[in-house]
């Protein structure tokens, strides 16, 4: 069965991913692609249901800004263009767009919508997300005006003999009150989509792909113990079983029992043919001595090639390689739909020297949380699937300053009980990274009658939807106060307890 499929077409928007999760959140798989990666003779022989225009930075009546071959609205598919995309229909169809005056609008306006396909059941008023300065000034012949604002006479215009849609406000962003039902009617009412996508079937077509494709060959993967790794092995175990082989390096540089959990889920539960390589020693020489954060990420990165092409080298000829790169990471790196090596992913990329005939990336088209999905499908725990990220370099860049195995340890310790409290007051959710960092500052302290000096730990805790900006966690007092009685009672060599209240930016999530 051929799946429908929506091509999101990129002018450069900030918002784009958010587009494409908007309308798979519909089952309607959308693809990402660069304006200038497809022209629009392989956008009709690829068969899209439609087309979305994304926005962008640029102004449509400069030369240089990106434009795209006006064949694209005589192609018969339906089309829906955004804010710079709506611009870029109307200049491209031949109208006007100007920013000769100051015509800007940002966030939240009230819009008020005509009778069209596009906003079927859309209540006449509503509000919508506004971010733009130049704004449509005259319609293409053909169109007609859907909707406005109050500074923006054509904020919709459409021409639906031809199935030509556009919108100068976003509806992708949750401030659009009705964007859903936007999508909804994009995608049902005027592509005439059905909604065929959904992650669980996915997981099952992929099994079946895989079982095909590398039917006899043994496949690598460098298993992290995170979620898109961890997803990655398990569907590829079901596809061909012991022929997969999951080198996991154990840097030593994980949570408290985190390499025994993996190790348990992985091999234990569900038989995933895993190579464990406890390598904590070696890590920790190479970092003795070294305080500077960059430097500590560069040999710990040199260090977990070198420990996982020795123990690749012990497996024999292996030709294919797997990755649990996903759809960001490949969006991230502008690599679009090609397979590159996930660099800046886990422990600073694999061996160049390494060659391999082949990649296999079964969950490049997923986003995070489809990846969750199929985790759970496959059987996955909830406490695997649910992980939150944590760092390639693990604590290496928690413990300020030089890492040692002391310092780890009471980081371990001070980790586990923020985690647990967090756990027991069923608030995973409401954070998305949480993790205790060990500074390397010292403070008076009482215990018992005597006087201690001991290590300052400082709690962190960050809510954000794509780790870019970030805001702290409003943590209960109730639950910051128990935590940090606890450590300080239960953890040697810890004398007083922070909580970190900064944003990012200006502060990142992690410390160092
Ligand atoms: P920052 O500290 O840059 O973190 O605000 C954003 C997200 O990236 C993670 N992070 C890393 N992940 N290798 C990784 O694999 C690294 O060197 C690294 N540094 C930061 C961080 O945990 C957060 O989720």
């Amino acid at each position: 069965m051929i799946m429908e499929k929506i091509l999101i077409l990129d002018f450069g928007g900030q918002y784009n991913q958010l587009i494409a999760r908007k309308v798979r959140e519909q089952h309607v798989y959308a693809e990402i692609r660069s304006y200038h990666r497809i022209s629009p003779r392989d956008v009709r022989s690829a068969g899209y249901k439609g087309i979305i225009f994304t926005g962008g930075p640029n102004s449509v009546y400069e030369n240089s800004s990106p434009h795209y071959d006006p064949a694209i609205l005589e192609a018969g598919i339906p089309l829906l263009g955004i804010c710079y995309g709506a611009q870029l229909i109307c200049h491209m169809a031949g109208g006007e767009v100007s920013g000769a005056e100051d015509h800007s609008e940002y966030g939240k306006v009230s819009l008020r919508c005509r009778k069209s396909d596009l906003f079927e059941e859309v209540p006449l008023e509503s509000s919508c997300w506004m971010s733009h300065r130049d704004r449509i000034v005259r319609i293409p012949d053909g169109f007609r005006v859907t909707a406005r604002t109050k500074r923006c006479p054509c904020a919709a215009m459409e021409n639906p003999a031809k199935k030509i849609y556009a919108v100068q406000f976003h509806p992708e962003v949750t401030h659009t009150e009705y964007g859903e039902q936007i999508f909804h009617n994009f995608l049902f009412k005027i592509c005439g989509c059905k909604g065929d996508w959904h992650p669980d079937e996915f997981a099952e077509r992929q099994i079946e792909k895989y079982k095909k494709e590398l039917s006899g060959k043994r496949v690598l993967l460098a298993l992290s113990g995170g979620v898109d790794s961890s997803v990655a092995a398990v569907l590829l175990h079901r596809a061909i079983g012991h022929d997969l082989v999951c080198v996991f390096v154990d840097h030593g540089l994980l949570r408290k029992d985190e390499g025994d959990y993996v190790e348990k889920v992985l091999k234990k539960e569900l038989g995933v043919n895993l190579v464990r390589v406890d390598a904590g020693k070696e890590f920790l020489e190479k970092l003795a001595g070294i305080t500077d954060p960059e430097q500590k990420r560069r040999i710990i990165g040199e260090e977990f090639i070198r420990v996982f092409e020795k123990e690749a080298g012990k497996q024999g000829d292996i030709h294919v390689l797997a990755q649990g790169t996903i759809y960001p990471d490949l969006i991230e790196s502008g690599k679009g739909d090609s397979a590159v090596i996930k660099s800046h992913h886990n422990v600073g990329g694999l061996p160049e020297k390494m060659s391999f005939d082949h990649i296999a990336e079964p969950l490049k088209d997923l986003f995070k949380d489809e990846v969750r999905k199929v985790g759970t499908t496959l059987g996955i725990p909830e406490d695997l699937v649910r992980r939150q990220p944590f760092p390639g370099p693990g604590l290496a860049v928690r413990v300020m300053g030089e890492v040692t195995e002391e310092k780890l340890e009471i980081l371990r310790d001070a980790d586990a009980i923020f985690r647990e409290e967090i756990k027991k007051a069923h608030l995973e959710q409401e954070t998305d990274q949480y993790f205790a960092v060990l500074t390397d500052s010292f403070s008076v302290g009482v215990k018992g009658d005597a006087r201690v000096y001991g290590y300052v730990v400082a709690l962190r805790a960050v809510t954000t939807d794509d780790f870019m900006t970030a805001d702290w966690t409003k943590l209960p007092y109730g639950l910051l106060e128990k935590v940090s009685s606890r450590i300080v009672n239960e953890v040697r060599g810890v004398s007083r307890v922070v909580y970190d209240i900064t944003s990012k930016p200006p502060a990142t999530v992690e410390w160092e």
